[in-house]
């Protein structure tokens, strides 16, 4: 098994290096930071299908060869990683390393900038570093290297001390820190109560969006999205929506650009993004589609918000007969009848089957013979965990992996759940919509559009 699995490593390794002098890419250097230049070799589908078999033999050797009680002892410390990368997101390290480049910044220096005592922080920059999110360049000096400069969120620490609860802008470079510092903090809290949540005989067998782990933890009796809704929770929802758009960096793209022939539709049809917050999903289609009208909902009054966040990206004032934001509810009916194209990205997920079929059902209310629906989330792939004779080694889907940690992540802020093909043409076969078109999806793409038509 270990000459099968480094035999299979060196095939891959192969394959990779031949791809990438063949199309002129690269392929990550470890004294070089991560840019799109670094892992331009993600583009080339064969390059990248090596480059995954590489990590899941990878894997498989350290399952094989790692002491079982080390290996166990690492899972249950993943709190430990999740706690140290807040500290670093929240205390501006990545950007004091930043400044100091690649002969890096002993830590007593960190610590002055970012206000920590010295030994502590070096204490968490030396478990990190031995997880390869940092480098220890010399003793007690720590400098950014491939994995942690993309953390980075573009802004001066100057401008991040001065204006900390504006740091989660809604501008791309801090979308990916915005998601990290997301999933390690308020994400980390409520995974602590996942037991209790379970053993609830309540909370544990309910449908409600207000009895998830999240409620426990946080001890708070509204659902997650009625939560961000407070005024006090103002930074905690920016934060989120700039966070959405991090998902980008976890894919080569979500396919909603090719999912409709956009181009094709009438001129002045009208999108409707149902749930859009700032209109992420819209905003690439529009760029595109100039003769296109855009209206985007959302429960949360974003107009202001949503405006500047469009503006900001297309760097001019946006008009309201191309873009109107509207504050609607869509537990209620669906104001606009006979839209082209209604759009639910990253919605269906935040909710359980019985309020994803009350969302379809007042969309399938209010829509034309020819209105298309396009619910752009993640699809459960199958699950196969069997290896065949030829290949020594388990298939590592990178995809597969981020779907299940979305997955769980809707279980722990919303007793939602990703959903198997099957499970979403269930409930939409009950809201009286069918499955028209499965795009092909891109190769590691986390997202798979689907377009539904009314039955
Ligand atoms: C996960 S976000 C997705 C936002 C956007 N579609 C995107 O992909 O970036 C879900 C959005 O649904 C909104 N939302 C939650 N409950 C809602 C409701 N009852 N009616 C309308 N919007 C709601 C939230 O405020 C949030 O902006």
């Amino acid at each position: 098994m270990l000459v099968q699995l480094s035999q299979s490593i060196s095939e891959a390794v192969s394959v990779l290096q031949k791809c990438c002098t063949d199309e002129g890419l690269s392929h990550p250097n470890p004294d070089q930071n991560f840019s799109e230049e670094s892992d331009s070799f993600r583009s080339n589908i064969e390059a990248s299908k090596a480059a995954d078999k590489i990590v899941a033999a990878s894997s498989q050797l350290i399952a094989l060869l790692q002491a079982p009680s080390l290996s166990l002892l690492r899972a249950a410390c993943g709190h430990i990683t999740s706690a140290a990368l807040r500290v670093c997101l929240e205390l501006s390290v990545v950007e004091i390393l930043g400044d100091a480049g690649s002969d890096g910044l002993h830590v007593t220096k960190i610590a002055q900038r970012s206000g920590i005592v010295p030994d502590k922080l070096g204490r968490l920059l030396r478990y990190l570093s031995n997880q390869h999110i940092f480098s220890q360049v010399a003793p007690d000096t720590y400098a950014n290297n491939r994995i942690s400069t993309i953390l980075h969120s573009k802004k001066s620490v100057k401008q991040l001390l001065e204006s900390s609860d504006q740091k989660h802008d809604g501008s791309m470079e801090q979308s990916f820190p915005s998601l990290i510092e997301l999933f390690a903090s308020d994400l980390h809290l409520s995974s602590g109560y996942l037991t209790e949540y379970l053993k609830d005989p309540v909370m544990g067998n309910s449908e409600e969006p207000n009895h998830a782990p999240f409620n426990k933890a946080f001890q708070v009796d509204v659902s997650l999205f009625d939560w961000y809704n407070q005024p006090e929770q103002a930074a905690r929802l920016r934060r989120f929506l700039t966070a959405m758009q991090g998902t980008d960096r976890l894919q080569a793209d979500d396919g909603l650009l090719k999912a409709i022939e956009w181009a094709e539709l009438p001129s002045g049809s009208i999108i409707v993004d149902v749930g859009g917050g700032w209109g992420n999903a819209s905003l690439p289609v529009a760029v595109q589609n100039p003769h296109l009208r855009f209206v985007i909902q959302d429960k949360v009054d974003l107009v202001a918000a949503g405006q500047a966040a469009w503006e900001t990206q297309l760097g001019q004032p946006v008009s309201s007969d191309r873009v109107s934001f509207q504050v609607h509810n869509f537990f209620a009916s669906q104001p606009i009848t006979g839209a082209s194209i209604f759009i639910l990205k990253h919605v269906l997920h935040a909710f359980s089957n019985s309020y994803a079929v009350k969302i379809l059902k007042n969309l399938r209310a209010a829509a034309a013979p020819s209105s298309q629906l396009l619910i752009i989330d993640s699809i459960i792939p199958p699950f196969c965990s069997v290896q065949d004779n030829e290949s020594p080694f388990l298939e590592y889907d990178p995809v597969a992996e981020m779907v299940y940690i979305s997955d769980l992540t809707m279980m722990l802020q919303l007793n939602a759940k990703e959903r198997t093909l099957s499970e979403l043409e269930y409930i939409l076969e009950i809201s009286g919509w069918k499955v028209a078109n499965i795009p092909p999806r891109h190769y590691n793409n986390l997202l798979t559009p689907v377009v539904a038509i009314p039955v």
